[in-house]
């Protein structure tokens, strides 16, 4: 596992935008951003799983989080430039965004993947990610020292057969976070990538349905990187891809 310290205020009054914050790696990272004093904005596409990370966030006695439900294969432009700018009138800052959500479409031969997958794997997990990036950069340009992480996987440097259209994707977000953390190299934000590795979620399960989800690692032992590339401990990396286990 990725080893990293942090005290129980290492995020404390920071504004963090988490992607798929209601499921799975993303639901877990916004839990632990609000546990560590960050106030979380989460964004998915299921109202209810949001409403109940919500209700688990006040529990837990961590600042209020707020809502944004949006279904990344639909949206437009638009609806990430007003996002940006309700989030800009709420809390006047971001300082950092967990871009998490993605969409594993169907495991295949290359040969036989359908368009229809092809095309919303490649909504959601790159065109969407261009889209958010492009709308959130100006906010966190603002903010001293704003984090922008995107998510990979281990096949997001080398493909691996019947990983399709999910492969390729993630070697496309590889691509956008070296271009966007050299462009940005002398500003305040820093731009990263996570590779979670193998972890017990509903993604992983669609993709090992025969595999005892006892023997790989649950979301919670990931969250030490997670937090690590939130936090201004790492202020000074960039355009780096961080391996999570
Ligand atoms: N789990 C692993 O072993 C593993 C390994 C390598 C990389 N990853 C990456 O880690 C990230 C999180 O994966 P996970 O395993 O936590 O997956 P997950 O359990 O399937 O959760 C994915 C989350 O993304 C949201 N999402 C999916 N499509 C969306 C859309 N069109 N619009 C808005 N939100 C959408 C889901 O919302 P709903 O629940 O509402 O559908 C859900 O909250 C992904 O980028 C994945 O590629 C995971």
């Amino acid at each position: 596992m990725f080893d990293f310290k942090f005290d129980a205020n290492a995020l404390a009054n920071k504004v963090i935008l988490v992607t798929g914050a209601g499921d799975g790696i993303g639901k877990k990272a916004a839990l632990t951003y609000a546990s560590l004093g960050a106030t979380v904005i989460l964004l998915g596409k299921t109202t209810q799983k949001l409403e109940a990370v919500y209700d688990a966030i006040v529990e837990q006695g961590s600042p209020e989080p707020a809502i944004i439900p949006l279904d990344l294969k639909g949206a437009t432009k638009q609806n990430y430039l007003d996002m940006v700018s309700t989030i800009k009138s709420q809390f006047g800052r971001l300082n950092g965004a967990l871009l998490n959500a993605a969409m594993l479409g169907e495991l295949s031969p290359f040969a036989q993947i359908h368009e229809q997958i092809w095309n919303d794997v490649m909504q959601v997990n790159v065109n969407s990610q261009y889209l958010l990036a492009q709308a959130l950069l100006p906010l966190l340009q603002t903010t001293p020292d704003s984090s922008l992480v995107f998510t990979s996987s281990g096949v997001g440097n080398k493909g691996k057969a019947y990983w399709g259209a999910y492969s390729v994707s993630k070697f496309a977000i590889e691509g956008m976070m070296q271009v966007i953390a050299d462009e940005y190299d002398t500003t305040s934000v820093r731009t990263n990538a996570i590779n979670p590795g193998a972890t017990n979620t509903k993604m992983r399960s669609v993709a090992y349905p025969g595999e005892d989800a006892k023997t790989v690692a649950y979301p919670a032992d990931i969250m030490p990187a997670y937090v690590y590339l939130m936090c201004n401990d790492s202020v000074d990396v960039n355009g780096q891809v961080i391996n999570a286990q």
